[in-house]
């Protein structure tokens, strides 16, 4: 099975040999500016499927509120701003992607979600948020955002510097599947193709493995059937302690 996988990986990567060349000499780049009108029709059907999930996840946000102070969120990889209206009602956000294109839908969830603070937009990958001080947060967030950064390990480390002690990493991310199924088979022989069209996304990842190994307090990790197509239907989701 291991050698037949390869093999039709072999022929999708030889197939897509136009867009690894388009890549090779900086023309995908132009994707950058596609990726935001595709993510917003794609958030708003995500976030109808995974609503409760979402629900359930972002109500443990509120352990992360110093009392009588403002709780201070960090998005990495916000988007188009589609976690917003999961965010307590009065706490102040930060948000960073890599991707500057997001800011006309970015605007509009700001003013659709008023009962937000926003303290600023910076343009920066999860790799290096040197722009925020050392543990000057109570919560980081990050949704589909591991399975394209370049590096999970330094984008955790970063997220460990800026959380303050004691604050929370909330995630919920897809996920390689299970090896003795066909969507583990798929997701790896359809990986060069979704790479492109998910803008760097990839479905092999086990997230899982870096958040335990990062280092901290406490991890409360579920892994979940997500009601998406199989290719993106392993998730984890969850939060760390720092
Ligand atoms: C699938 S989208 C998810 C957006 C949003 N978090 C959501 O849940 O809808 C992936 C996001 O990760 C961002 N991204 C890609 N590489 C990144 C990196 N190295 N660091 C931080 N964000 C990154 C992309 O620009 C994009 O906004």
């Amino acid at each position: 099975m291991a050698l037949l996988m390869r093999f039709f990986t072999l022929v999708v990567n030889v197939l897509c040999l136009p867009l690894h060349l388009m890549e090779a000499v900086g023309l995908y780049k132009i994707y950058k500016h596609i990726f935001p009108i595709c993510l917003y029709r794609l958030s708003i059907s995500y976030n109808k499927k995974m609503h409760d999930k979402k629900l359930e996840l972002f109500r443990s946000l509120s352990e992360f509120k110093k009392p009588g102070k403002q709780l201070t969120v960090l998005e990495i990889g916000c988007g188009t701003g589609t976690n917003f209206k999961y965010y307590l009602a009065g706490c102040k956000v930060i948000c960073t992607d890599p991707n500057p294109n997001f800011q006309k839908y970015l605007k509009t969830s700001i003013t659709e979600n008023d009962q937000l603070t926003y303290e600023k937009f910076l343009v920066a990958s999860g790799e290096d948020m040197g722009a925020i001080e050392d543990e000057s947060v109570d919560a980081v967030v990050c949704t589909l955002v591991l399975c394209s950064v370049n590096s999970i390990p330094q984008t955790l480390r970063e997220v460990h510097r800026i959380l303050r002690p004691g604050g929370g990493f909330f995630f919920m991310e897809h996920v390689v599947a299970d090896p003795s199924t066909w969507a583990y088979f798929f997701q790896h022989v359809l990986q060069p193709v979704w790479y492109y069209f998910g803008d760097g996304c990839e479905v092999t990842r086990e997230t899982w493995k870096h958040l335990e190994a990062a280092g901290f307090s406490d991890l409360k990790l579920r892994h979940v059937d997500a009601p998406l197509i199989f290719l993106i239907k392993p998730h984890i989701m969850g939060y760390a302690v720092k």
